[in-house]
């Protein structure tokens, strides 16, 4: 199977965030664990990140034509991307929205998930594990 991981604004700062929410991994930690845990699979695991919404929707709609699935985390786009919900809304492949941080349990505007609403299933608060829990629920495992 081939997977599409899309990572919104402000990921590509990982590893100078707020380390209480998103640990001290840097954006080149996640996205190499990510490969390493698929390599040996025979699936195929590609990963990105924007910190803009069109190129996002850019991604949604490429992931839907040419992939089995997509792993998004959209960062703060998630509490208000309309546009970003109805990409996801429009796909026929399984979409599960990833957060790094614990998003319930944080400020109120983050307990709005627009995106995750339309999405097969939201994982958040389990660190850069909840990116292959993710992947491997889409791949059925
Ligand atoms: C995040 C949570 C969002 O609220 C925040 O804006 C982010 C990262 C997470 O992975 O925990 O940028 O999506």
């Amino acid at each position: 199977m081939r997977i599409m991981v899309i990572n919104g604004p402000n990921l590509n700062k990982l590893g100078s965030r707020d380390e209480k929410h998103y640990g001290s991994g840097t954006y080149e930690d996640l996205k190499n664990m990510i490969i390493d845990a698929f390599m040996l699979s025979g699936h195929t695991v590609n990963v990105f990140q924007s910190n803009s919404e069109g190129k996002i929707i850019d991604m949604i709609q490429e992931a839907d034509n040419s992939y089995d699935g997509i792993v998004i985390n959209p960062g703060a786009y998630s509490h208000y991307s309309y546009a970003i919900m109805d990409a996801i809304q429009d796909c026929q492949v399984k979409v599960v929205e990833v957060h790094i941080s614990d998003v319930l349990n944080r400020d109120d505007f983050r307990k709005v998930l627009i995106t995750g609403a339309v999405c097969d299933k939201v994982i958040s608060g389990k660190g850069f594990d909840g990116y292959i829990e993710a992947i491997e629920y889409i791949l059925g495992e």
